[in-house]
């Protein structure tokens, strides 16, 4: 391993800039071969640095240097150094005017960072350190500048002009050229700078804020997708009245923009006042959108907005400070959309997408801690932990808090660090201020990485009416972390008799009654003991998922059967009935190793019986709910929880069980599916998305049958859908069950999928990860053959995370192929990505760095394959940070 390719930055390393920038002068001149970047930075040094001898040193990468100058007068070649990195100059006053003009090139930026080419417009992406690529500055979070910007550019080419705040200026340069000047009065750190130049059309709106002012809205697109911008107007109006009502924060600019470009590293981008969005994350329409991703769009359009605030008005000091802004965002923008939709329903879609990424992530080579103490290349570090797990530990401080003291924190927060660039720690000790609750130890969760794992055990003493409950905590070793210290754990519980109901929950010399309460678990091993309990009850715990653990409980099936029916709580019903399903299936997994005739247990087939006749008897019940509850836990969840993982096993299982469930619940799988077929035209609200959910659900089942009849009506959904769910699902319902009696008809529909939609890219895409996603054995040549269709391309990250990224992610028994060719297959792909595009590159590796998971044949296989990638020339410090610490230890 070659030790200068990896230099690594340390928290503890944290200094505070030697210079501030007071004023950022920016003149880009976009051509079509070249750009030329004229900055003006006032800048002056920092009175709280230690050093103030200290030289200037600016980062700057890949431009090419025309002219320095300082207070008006050229550099000569002595008077500073450039390295690959930096250009350094040693004397400079304590106020000073800097300016330089450099050359750079978007039109073969590949990376997708800074300046470059989106089809046929320009756009930058400067988070986290893409700036530097620009022009040469003081590229950190913790230097806040008010920014002027003049984009010069071709008339016809590129008639919009665009950058954060408002429009200064415009005209005419001659010679088919045009200027607009854009100024932003809010001081901002580099990484919030934007700027686009297209011939872009736009939908525009209008919101008046709480104090009536006049806020212009307004999306940007390509002429072809005018069509798709009506739903992110409606959720950014939404998000806009959430946040002043929910969180006393109203909009400052008096614009508001959005820009829609198709090649982005990212789902989207917070900059300020100009926020740049993935296409897939803000165009939609019912014909061409399903369900899953208008949801998507209204909880990401939100998302950015709520940066306004969370982000952009208080920042970060550091980029070890990720998550103060991230995780506070997801939080966020989870409390808006449990407020848009089912509250109970987001709950457990998050916890699902929680357990099975980021617990595999806490246990991977890549494990941190949600604030690192060091990083390579910070692009990594935009991870499932940073941004969910920073969301939960959030969400435990708003319900310690409750809702009055955590409103009052955050508006403490907001209010005191206006302007700043804080730290986590800032945001944890103000919470601590405005309720005098003591969280030294909860501080553990964001410096300690890896899943607390806690284990319960309960007894019951009929003589003393007593009932005690115990916990043990321990958290397995991660990188650099081998030992951990107990964390601070909040379990939600409950108590219930035998008829269901909530029993009293009474410690000892209390005479207060609550029926559920918050258990503060903070010992290695602790125990609750309740007093007057008349009758050993079924515990119903971690309601809500009030903690991010692995909860290991002795429930037997009939208890859980029990939860599932009887529990107030929606998560907790839902999650009874996935241990339900696990339990049954891993006991199906043993006789099938052990060759024995598979004999499923029937309590889960009276649950799914059970679920099912009561959302046909009562058709107000949520049937978002009843969709999730007859899911089974996911092939990625069940992997994530084996010790090895034995990926063909766990895909028989699964399958087998799916298709023994339909056998015998035909009937009423049929009866749900009919009595939840389409009345009117399509509407997208939580009502109508439950139906289709649930309805395309049980289609997926009763495709097992291998029915002719049933092959029929997904085929006349297909066929007769005006909206992409059904028309989608019904395909994907074909495409994950696969036999030989429905290949025919399978193959017409994904041709004729295509044919209808290959002018509209976001459907292409869909198209594309359907068929890469499909849990099917043996189908790796279907993916190649994928990469030759006109619609790949390499170079759009959407193309690679819809083929590789889906494949190698989802199709677990596809990517796991005995032979490795799987691996064989995504080591050749990260190897040519990062050449074009390191921060795609090192994200698509992710599944290869979870060898230790497998059993030792596959151990060596998906090692060779990254020591194949390893030998290769010129890694990305992205890649090249993933592959080393996957290998190493
Ligand atoms: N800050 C963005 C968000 O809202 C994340 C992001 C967008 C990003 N583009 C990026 C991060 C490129 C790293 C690189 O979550
Ligand atoms: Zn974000």
């Amino acid at each position: 391993m070659k030790e200068s390719q990896g230099k690594t930055v340390f928290l503890r390393d944290y200094q505070v800039p030697d210079f501030l920038i007071d004023e950022t002068s920016l003149k880009v001149e976009l051509f079509e071969d070249h750009t030329l970047v004229s900055a003006v930075l006032h800048m002056r040094r920092n009175p709280q640095s230690p050093n103030p001898q200290a030289a200037l040193v600016l980062h700057g990468r890949q431009q090419e240097l025309l002219e320095v100058a300082v207070n008006g007068r050229f550099l000569t070649d002595t008077e500073y150094q450039l390295d690959k990195e930096h250009l350094t100059i040693n004397e400079v006053g304590d106020s000073f005017v800097f300016e330089c003009r450099t050359r750079i090139h978007p039109e073969t930026n590949t990376s997708l960072e800074g300046l470059y080419k989106s089809r046929v417009m320009f756009c930058t992406q400067c988070e986290a350190e893409g700036f530097r690529k620009i022009t040469y500055y003081l590229d950190r979070p913790d230097v806040l500048s008010v920014f002027t910007t003049r984009i010069e550019a071709d008339k016809n080419l590129y008639p919009v002009l665009l950058s954060n705040g408002n429009e200064m200026e415009q005209g005419d340069l001659g010679a088919g050229r045009h200027y607009a000047v854009w100024h932003d009065p809010f001081r901002k750190p580099a990484y919030l700078f934007a700027l686009v130049a297209g011939d872009l059309r736009h939908v525009q709106d209008s919101f008046t804020t709480c104090t009536n002012r006049q806020i212009s809205l307004k999306i940007y697109v390509e002429e072809k997708d005018l069509d798709k911008c009506e739903f992110a107007m409606g959720a950014l109006k939404r998000a806009m009245r959430w946040d002043e009502e929910v969180y006393g924060r109203e909009y400052d600019l008096d614009i508001f923009m959005i820009v829609a470009v198709d090649d982005f590293n990212m789902g989207a981008m917070e900059n300020k006042g100009l926020n740049i969005f993935n296409s897939s994350c803000v165009l939609a329409n019912p014909a061409t959108t399903t369900d899953f991703s208008f949801g998507r769009i209204e909880s990401i359009v939100a998302h950015e907005y709520f940066h306004n605030w969370s982000g952009n008005r208080v920042t970060c000091r550091d980029w070890f400070q990720l998550s103060l802004k991230e995780g506070f965002t997801v939080f966020r923008d989870a409390g808006f959309s449990a407020d848009m939709g089912s509250r109970a329903v987001n709950r457990i879609e998050d916890v699902g997408f929680l357990r099975t990424v980021q617990f595999a992530e806490d246990a991977g080579p890549m494990a941190h801690s949600v604030r690192p103490e060091s990083y390579m290349e910070i692009s990594n570090f935009y991870t499932v932990t940073i941004y969910e797990k920073g969301s939960e530990v959030v969400r435990m401080i708003s319900k310690l808090l409750g809702p009055e003291l955590f409103r009052k924190g955050t508006d403490l927060y907001f209010d005191r660090y206006d302007g700043m660039a804080v730290t986590t720690e800032d945001f944890v000790s103000v919470m601590e201020e405005v309720s005098g609750i003591d969280l030294r130890q909860f501080r553990r969760w964001y410096t300690q990485a890896g899943t607390p794992i806690l284990e319960v055990s309960r007894r019951y003493n009929a003589d003393r009416q007593e009932y005690h409950l115990t916990f043990t905590q321990s958290c397995p070793p991660t990188p650099r972390q081998p030992e951990k210290k107990p964390f601070y754990i909040p379990v939600a519980a409950g108590l219930l008799n035998e008829k269901g109901q909530e029993m009293p929950m009474r410690f000892a010399g209390e005479s207060a009654i609550l029926t559920s309460r918050v258990l503060a678990v903070t010992e290695p091993q602790q125990t609750f003991t309740f007093v007057n309990v008349p009758q050993a009850p079924v515990p119903s715990l971690l309601r809500e998922f009030s903690a991010p653990v692995k909860l290991k409980n002795d429930l037997t099936r009939d208890e859980l059967m029990f939860l599932m029916s009887h529990d107030t709580d929606g998560f907790v019903r839902w999650d009874a009935g996935q241990q339900l399903a696990l339990q049954v299936m891993q006991e199906c997994m043993q006789q099938m190793k052990d060759g024995m005739v598979f004999e499923m247990d029937q309590r889960l087939v009276l649950a799914f019986e059970h679920v099912m006749r009561s959302s046909i008897d009562d058709p107000s019940m949520d049937k978002a709910m009843v969709a999730n509850l007859l899911l089974l836990p996911s092939e990625a969840y069940m992997a994530e929880l084996a010790e090895t993982v034995d990926p063909e096993a766990i895909h028989e299982v699964r399958e087998q069980v799916r298709k023994q469930l339909a056998r015998q619940l035909r009937l009423i799988f049929a009866a749900v599916y009919n009595a939840n077929t389409t009345a009117g035209s399509y509407t997208y609200n939580a009502e109508e998305v439950a139906r289709r959910t649930l309805r395309n659900t049980v289609l997926n089942y009763l495709m097992t049958l291998e029915d002719a009849a049933w092959f029929n009506q997904a085929w006349l959904q297909f066929c007769s859908a005006d909206n992409m769910t059904d028309e989608s699902a019904a395909l994907r319902a074909f495409l994950n069950n696969p036999c030989p009696a429905n290949e025919t008809l399978r193959k017409e529909m994904t041709v004729s999928f295509y044919a209808k939609w290959k002018h509209e890219t976001l459907v292409v895409e869909q198209w594309l990860s359907m068929q890469s996603a499909a849990p099917v054995k043996d189908n790796l040549p279907g993916i190649k053959a994928l990469m030759e269709h006109e619609a790949f391309d390499m170079r759009n990250p959407n193309k690679v995370r819809c083929v590789i990224g889906a494949f190698c992610n989802s199709n677990t028994v596809g990517f796991h192929a005995a032979d490795g060719s799987g691996y064989h297959f995504l080591a050749d792909q990260v190897i040519t990505l990062n050449r074009i595009n390191p921060q795609i590159a090192s994200r698509q590796l992710t599944p290869l760095t979870r060898w230790r998971k497998y059993d030792t044949a596959r151990q060596a296989k998906m090692k060779e394959q990254l020591q194949r990638i390893l030998a290769e020339p010129e890694l990305s410090p992205d890649v090249y940070e993933i592959l080393s610490k996957s290998m190493d230890q």
